[in-house]
């Protein structure tokens, strides 16, 4: 079983709730959706522990980019920028070397199933409308493609006879098994920063063997996480929206 990672955007407190319980099931096998670090108070650390992990595959999302070169991200919310800006100072030279060193997706996490960071053909381009979806489609031949940046878990299913295409719907712990013969888009939610107003961590458990997915949330001390980011000088709206999950 492979667990699904994205979006850890430098929250220790969340990323060690899940090593926890990645420990407790002995899974060892990892992938990485990009977006490691930007935004929380512990990228060394954060970086530092997935390292030793050896994931799969790993791959670069758009605030690794915009942390690892100077001059990337100004587009980005002033609270973004200036957590890029931050990060970058206190990244150890170490740790620089390695975020430049993460490739762009889409990777291949096995035959027929990718894992992207945004769109399979754009790491920046986010998926979060069914028109979006349908061009993702039609953009990768695989049976199945992971994706993260938007933060919001979920994803959509697309027969491709009939070329119906509908959203995929999972309550967190209840295995979905997937359809043979259908084509998947499915993204794990962030570990580090959730967006759909729901404040647990969020991944995805992958059974490739019997090819099914589960989506987890789980509690972690998100109080600590938003503490860190105050006292690192971090800006206060990134704490808040920890609590918030937006
Ligand atoms: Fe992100």
């Amino acid at each position: 079983m492979d667990l699904i990672l994205s979006d850890l955007h430098a929250n220790l407190h969340a990323f060690r709730t899940v090593l926890r319980f990645a420990r407790r099931r002995a899974v060892r096998r990892f992938v990485l959706l990009g977006d490691l670090v930007g935004y929380g108070a512990h990228p060394n650390q954060v970086l530092d522990r997935l390292r030793r992990l050896h994931p799969r595959v790993m791959l670069r999302g758009n605030h690794d980019r915009a942390c690892a070169y100077e001059g990337e991200g100004t587009h980005f919310s002033l609270p973004a920028r200036l957590a890029c800006a931050w990060t970058r100072r206190h990244l150890s030279r170490e740790n620089l070397r390695f975020l430049q060193s993460l490739p762009r997706g889409p990777l291949t996490l096995e035959p027929g199933v990718l894992a992207a960071h945004g769109a399979p053909w754009d790491e920046d381009a986010y998926l979060l409308q069914d028109r979006d979806a349908s061009q993702a489609f039609a953009s990768f031949e695989g049976r199945l493609c992971f994706f993260g940046h938007t933060h919001h878990p979920g994803g959509w299913e697309l027969d491709p006879v009939s070329h119906r295409l509908r959203g995929v719907r999972m309550e967190p712990g209840v295995w979905v098994d997937l359809d043979p013969a259908r084509r998947y888009l499915l993204n794990p939610g962030s570990v580090g920063q959730p967006r759909d107003r729901d404040p647990r961590l969020s991944f995805m458990a992958y059974d490739a063997q019997r090819h099914r997915v589960k989506l987890h949330r789980l509690d972690y001390d998100s109080c600590g996480a938003g503490r860190a980011i105050l006292a690192a000088g971090l800006h206060a709206t990134l704490a808040e929206r920890l609590q918030a999950g937006t």
